[in-house]
Parts: C-alpha cells; sequence; structure tokens
C-alpha cells in the first residue's frame, strides 16, 4: 500500500493532521523536517542561520532520497518541499499527494500560535512575506496534488478523517 504524503503551505496544519492520520490507520509517522534534524544533527533553524537557503534545500532533498523508500508510511513535509521537482517526482513513486488547502487567515492565526520557528518568515512584516510566498508557491501545491483538502471550515481531525476515507478507498480498489 501507497504512502500518505501531506504538502501545503506553512502552518497549514500538515503535521497535525498527519499525526491523526498516521495514529488511525497504525502507520508509522515522518515529518521531514524532525528527519533533517535527526539526519544532519542541526535544527533547522541553525541549517538556514548559518548555511542559508540554498544548502538546506540540499539537505531536504537528500531526506526525500531516503525518505520515499520507506513505505507504508505517513509523510508530513516541508512547506518547500514543492520547489524541487525531483522531491515530488520520488515522493510520488511510492505515495499519495494530499494539498491541505488553508487560507492565509488560518495560516497566519496557526503560524503565530504554534511553536515551530520558520526561519523564512523571521521577519518584522512577515505576514506580507507568507502572502508573498503563498502566491509564488500555490501553483506548486496544485500540480503535484492527487487530492485536495480544503481546511477552510474543517478542523484537524476532520480533515484527517477526508484522508483516511479517501486513501482507504483507494485501497480498496
Ligand atoms: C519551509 C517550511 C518549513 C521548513 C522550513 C522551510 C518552507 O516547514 O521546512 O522552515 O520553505 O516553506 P513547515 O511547512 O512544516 O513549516
Amino acid at each position: 500500500m501507497k504512502n500518505i504524503v501531506l504538502i501545503g503551505f506553512m502552518g497549514s496544519g500538515k503535521t497535525t493532521i498527519g499525526k491523526i492520520v498516521a495514529k488511525e490507520n497504525k502507520m508509522q509517522f515522518i515529518d521531514t523536517d524532525d528527519y533533517i534534524e535527526k539526519m544532519s544533527g542541526k535544527s533547522v533553524k541553525y541549517i538556514f542561520e548559518t548555511y542559508g537557503e540554498e544548502y538546506f534545500r540540499e539537505i531536504e532533498k537528500k531526506a526525500i532520497l531516503e525518505i520515499h523508500k520507506i513505505m507504508p508510511v505517513v509523510i508530513s513535509t516541508g512547506g518547500g518541499i514543492v520547489l524541487q521537482e525531483i522531491n515530488m517526482n520520488l515522493l510520488k513513486i511510492n505515495g499519495v499527494v494530499f494539498f491541505i488547502y488553508a487560507p492565509i487567515e488560518k495560516i497566519v492565526s496557526n503560524i503565530s500560535t504554534d511553536s515551530k520557528i520558520r526561519p523564512l518568515l523571521n521577519k518584522k512584516d512577515w505576514i506580507t512575506e507568507a502572502k508573498d510566498l503563498m502566491k509564488k508557491r500555490s501553483f506548486l501545491y496544485y500540480k503535484y496534488a492527487d487530492f485536495i483538502i480544503d481546511s477552510t471550515n474543517k478542523d484537524a481531525m476532520s480533515c484527517a478523517k477526508e484522508i483516511v476515507r479517501i486513501y482507504n478507498n483507494l485501497k480498496g480498489n
């Protein structure tokens, strides 16, 4: 059975939703940022601040080269995973891709309240930055999505249930 791959913008709830999906379906859960931190022994924040984004993307690609082979698992990806086509081509070999769509208001609210540090939004005017990044990247999430989960009026549990239902239907076919 295939992997469940979650993509979407920072703060769209991929990790929270992914953990619920993994629990419901008794599958292992992998968060690509956690994997990168274990693999490199450094935090994502430290990698960005010390070596820059380009270097982070290289490590991210190396992580995907390993992660995509593990199965069946639920994989929650970093928001920039779609920036390199190779990442998505690899993840799609063994995985079904779910794009978690969230409107900017929800993203801003999630980012303001969760504890995760996002080096790309480490600016005073981070909301404008988030909007700009979202505009630039949106088409990529749609491009790679096999299924779109619209989280606008749904909590993480409802989104997770929708994913489980779709995935289990695929299994039955
Ligand atoms: C990034 C998203 C982050 C993390 C890194 C870069 C991005 O993950 O990988 O800070 O480029 O969108 P989340 O999407 O889990 O916040």
